[in-house]
């Protein structure tokens, strides 16, 4: 019983997490019919495909103090209507400007739930397998990236271009409304973070909740998150205390290095880098798929581990097998070697080795490494972070390509991930199994010593 309760609860907030995927990929598909039908400059091309993501930022930025005040699940609804009114707005905007405002609100809400989702289950989560259940969050993300990319070019064939022009993109975007309204009324039947309430004091209630999940243990579940919260001031700049200073520093390079070591570079932009080196216009769309598949697969592989080996093992493997690869695509460029199935395997197996690695883990650890009462503000800075490595990459990558060519560009992502391994092999702890109490002592007990 106590299963299928924790289960319902993930699903509901991973959801959050296929809207992320959602929104982001959206774009890709419908911003060429976009620029014909406002008849957009480069620039401006530049522009309505990155409004979402400044959003992103500012949802990031703002959601954490917001849920700590008001409550995860209250801001995590307001998020659902965020991207409602945005798919709807961006939907029927005649004219560019309502559509980036429409853009921008609905990426604030991708930003909140990006990490108010992993958050919010980290919370409700059993220890033993938090890591999974959080990485679940990370599958519905890319299941969001490929369903959208299905749905677009589904559109994209069943009608003229001329039909795309006018209407083809509005249902591209348009069709989030689904999802969104889905999120909206499915979080109605999830409760509130008993961790959160018991901050605010609501013992009763997270201790029922608590029950609901954990069974017999709640008792000394809740025991232990009281007596932490007692140990805890929580101000903000408790993040710069001695103990804690490392947690903000592992929780700002994993979310910054899961961007910059060039997942999004592949998943945005391989059609455009297999267009540009000869292959044919509807093969991109095949390799898109691959990558999806290949992502997909991969993400149960950490599902799988995380809670098994551990966070710190898979990720010092992952992060291994992402060097060879981008060092081999690297090769490929250098030498030209991308006619033959060499460089699309390849990127094949940095993707297999992200999906089942950096793919999630950042994700589980922000959301776990961080005091109760200060967890919404530092996984904000975390999350925010994160998308300013989106916007370096996004902006960046085209640059990079056209500029110094695909061997540079794969070489400098293979280079962030030298210093991610080194990073993590000698300032990440190990967190599994351990509950979200136990990982804060961890923090602070060198410094009492
Ligand atoms: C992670 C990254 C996200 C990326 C996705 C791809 O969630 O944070 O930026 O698009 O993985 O699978």
């Amino acid at each position: 019983m106590f299963r299928g309760y924790i289960i319902h609860i993930t699903a509901v907030a991973a959801l959050g997490g296929l809207l992320f995927g959602y929104d982001t990929a959206v774009i890709a598909g419908a911003i060429g019919y976009l620029q014909e039908k406002f008849a957009l400059t480069p620039a401006l091309v530049g522009w309505a495909a990155s409004s979402a993501i400044w959003g992103c930022i500012l949802g990031a930025a703002v959601a954490g103090y917001a849920s700590d005040r008001f409550g995860r699940k209250r801001i995590l609804i307001i998020t659902g209507v965020l991207f409602f009114v945005s798919a709807l707005g961006s939907a029927l905007a005649t004219d560019l400007t309502t559509f980036v405002i429409a853009r921008l609100v609905g990426g604030i809400g991708v930003g909140a739930a990006s990490m108010l989702s992993p958050l919010y289950i980290s919370e409700v989560a059993p220890a033993a397998f938090r890591g999974r259940l959080v990485s679940v969050y990370q599958l519905a993300i890319v299941f969001g990236i490929n369903i959208i990319y299905i749905v677009n070019y589904l559109i994209s064939v069943s009608g003229s271009n001329h039909w795309n022009v006018e209407y083809g993109w509005r249902y591209m975007i348009g069709s989030e409304v689904i999802p969104s309204i889905l999120f909206f009324a499915l979080l109605f039947t999830v409760p509130e973070s008993p961790r959160w309430l018991m901050k605010k004091g609501m013992e009763k209630k997270a201790g029922a909740i608590l029950y609901r999940i954990n069974g017999d243990k709640a008792g000394a579940i809740s025991e232990e998150i009281r007596s932490t919260l007692e140990m805890e001031s929580g101000k903000w700049n408790d993040l710069f205390g001695k103990g804690l200073r490392l947690a903000l520093v592992v929780g700002v390079v994993l979310a910054l290095f899961s961007q910059i070591t060039g997942i999004n570079a592949v998943i945005y932009f391989a059609p455009e880098i297999f267009k540009s080196i000869g292959f044919a216009v509807e093969s991109a769309f095949y390799q898109t798929i691959f990558i999806g598949i290949i992502n997909t697969i991969f993400t149960f592989v950490a599902l799988w581990l995380i809670d098994r080996a551990g966070r710190k093992k898979l990720l010092l493997w992952g992060v291994s097998g992402m060097i060879l690869c981008l060092c081999a695509i690297g090769f490929c460029f250098y030498f030209e070697i991308t006619k033959g199935p060499w460089l699309i395997l390849f990127v094949l197996g940095f993707i297999a080795c992200f999906a089942s690695s950096l793919g999630p883990i950042p994700w589980v650890m922000i959301a776990e490494i961080f005091p109760t009462r200060i967890r919404g503000i530092a996984m904000s800075l975390c999350t925010f972070i994160l998308w300013i490595g989106v916007i370096l990459i996004t902006q960046l990558t085209p640059v990079m390509l056209d500029g110094f060519g695909g061997a540079f560009t794969f070489w400098i992502f293979m280079i962030n991930s030298v210093i991610l391994l080194l990073f993590t092999w000698k300032f990440v702890p190990e967190t599994r199994g351990k509950s979200l109490e136990q990982i804060e002592k961890d923090w602070i007990k060198p410094d009492e010593a």
